[in-house]
């Protein structure tokens, strides 16, 4: 049964490691998370009509944890480490873009034949805007660490909150399981199978999953997403997550 304080809010301290020494701080999130009932964290819920919105729940919070970690380091960027450092914003950046596109190529579609999603859709193309812009930031620091400008990587992520958060708690509010019921429980089951099915199909997963794997709680580690044992504890930390392994060190969690 669809618990309600699943869209309980809170405030959230993260504490985030740095590699190297002596290097930990905590930062508090100024924007609240929305969290998971202490029973879904526990065990991935039955009822296909939740699927959907237990899902998008951890995968928003990705998103924000890795907004708040990149702006709170502008001011004082790594610029000893900045390949590293780009690399890891630029996994936060097309994380958001790879999971839009599977919510237009997938879920959209299906929830627009009964519900209307046009206000999202309009979203995505103002946040895929901002996006744009602070890649193309990302990419020109990658490439030429003295075009590098913090300055004003902060000022587009500051102007950029503001309509990111709105989308992403709107969204989630739009998707809870009481709404989902006006379709068929088996369009849901589908529903969910192709969503795994396209995610698994695109994006780099040298990217896109060991940036998420690294801002999942622990607590919601075995849990979210469903996945084999041999993936969560062997193919991500110790495969995956090699590939860029500089980027991770920015990741407010452990990979595994
Ligand atoms: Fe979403």
């Amino acid at each position: 049964m669809y618990d309600t304080n699943s869209h309980a809010t809170g405030r959230v301290s993260i504490v985030i490691g740095i590699s190297g020494p002596s290097k930990y701080f905590c930062l508090s999130t100024p924007a609240p998370l929305v969290v998971l009932s202490p029973a879904q964290v526990m065990v991935r819920p039955t009822d296909p009509y939740e699927y959907l919105h237990y899902d998008m729940v951890p995968a928003h919070n990705t998103f924000k944890l890795g907004y708040e970690n990149i702006l709170a380091r502008l001011d004082n960027p790594p610029f000893h480490d900045l390949t590293n450092f780009m690399g890891y914003c630029e996994a936060w950046a097309v994380s958001i873009a790879g999971h839009h596109d599977s919510e237009e190529e997938v879920v959209f579609p299906v929830l627009n034949t009964k519900l209307d999603f046009s206000r999202e859709i309009e979203q995505h193309k103002v946040i895929h805007h901002h996006l744009d812009e602070i890649l193309d930031i990302i990419h020109k620091a990658k490439d030429d660490h003295s075009e590098f400008d913090p300055a004003k990587l902060k000022s587009l992520m500051t102007s950029f909150k503001e309509p990111l958060y709105q989308h992403l708690d709107e969204e989630i509010e739009h998707i809870t399981p009481d709404k989902m019921k006006v379709f068929d429980v088996q369009v849901m089951v589908k529903l969910d199978a192709d969503l795994q099915k396209y995610v698994k199909a695109h994006g780099d997963p040298f990217l896109l999953v060991p940036y998420m794997r690294s801002h999942t709680p622990a607590e919601l580690k075995d849990t979210w997403p469903q996945m084999q044992w041999v993936l969560r504890k062997l193919v991500i930390p110790y495969v995956l997550a090699r590939r860029y392994s500089g980027y991770w060190k920015y990741s407010p969690y452990d990979m595994s």
